[in-house]
């Protein structure tokens, strides 16, 4: 990895201006004020269809990712992915899981698995993971409670190993709804900073745990 790192950031928040969206921000700002390149990418503006289970994507070997016959927005996004250092994966917490537009996103990710008809299971193409990521998470509940209560973050943490990144920072945010325009606070805030940095340096290789509250 070089200086400059190109990071892109997965939004799977209807909102906004919410929660995620800023803590988002703010790791995308700090990581800028670095030297990063930093894109952010609303999955809510996006046209992206549900896998259909054809796994026609699945059948050929190989390490690159199978192509998908849907012909719609998300294999531009994976383009653009594929050819960044880092990315950043975030979610609200919904029914004690991620959202459904994220979920959407993540099960189109079977293209990075190869598993032709015949075999019982999928296998991850890539083991190498060349990038790093960000998983952001946040919830009504307290942040402790989201984080081992609930598959939300590990979830998160597989799409970011199926897009090749190891995941160096988990932020989980609790709290996070208690009113309609809920601020960050300023230890979240820090948080985030610290990672978008984190990110913006080459291969950091310890991962960084938070739980907190809005
Ligand atoms: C449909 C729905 C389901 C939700 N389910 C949960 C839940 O299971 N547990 C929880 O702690 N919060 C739950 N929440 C609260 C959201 O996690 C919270 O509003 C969100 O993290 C705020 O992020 P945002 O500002 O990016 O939308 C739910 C919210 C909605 C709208």
């Amino acid at each position: 990895m070089g200086d400059h790192v190109r990071i892109t950031a997965i939004v799977g928040s209807y909102r906004k201006g919410g929660i995620i969206d800023t803590v988002i921000d703010e790791i995308l700002a700090s990581a800028r004020e670095e030297g990063a390149e930093a894109e952010k990418i609303y999955l809510i503006d996006k046209h992206i269809e549900f896998c259909t289970n054809c796994r026609t994507c699945t059948q050929q070997e190989g390490e690159s990712r199978g192509q998908c016959v849907i012909a719609d927005d998300m294999s531009a996004i994976l383009d653009k992915i594929e050819r960044s250092d880092a990315i950043v994966l975030g979610s609200p917490m919904n029914f004690g899981t991620v959202t459904a537009v994220m979920k959407r996103f993540i099960e189109r990710l079977a293209c990075f698995a190869c598993w032709p008809w015949g075999m019982s299971a999928p296998k991850v193409r890539k083991k190498r993971k060349e990038k790093v990521a960000v998983v952001v998470a946040s919830s009504a509940a307290p942040a402790l409670m989201g984080r081992l209560m609930t598959k939300t973050v590990s979830l998160l943490k597989e799409a970011s190993g199926l897009l090749g990144a190891r995941t160096i920072g988990v932020l989980f945010i609790g709290f996070a709804a208690t009113e309609q325009r809920q601020q960050i606070g300023e230890r979240t805030r820090k948080r985030a900073r610290r990672l978008g940095k984190k990110l913006a340096s080459s291969n950091p290789v310890q991962v960084t745990s938070h739980s907190s509250r809005a």
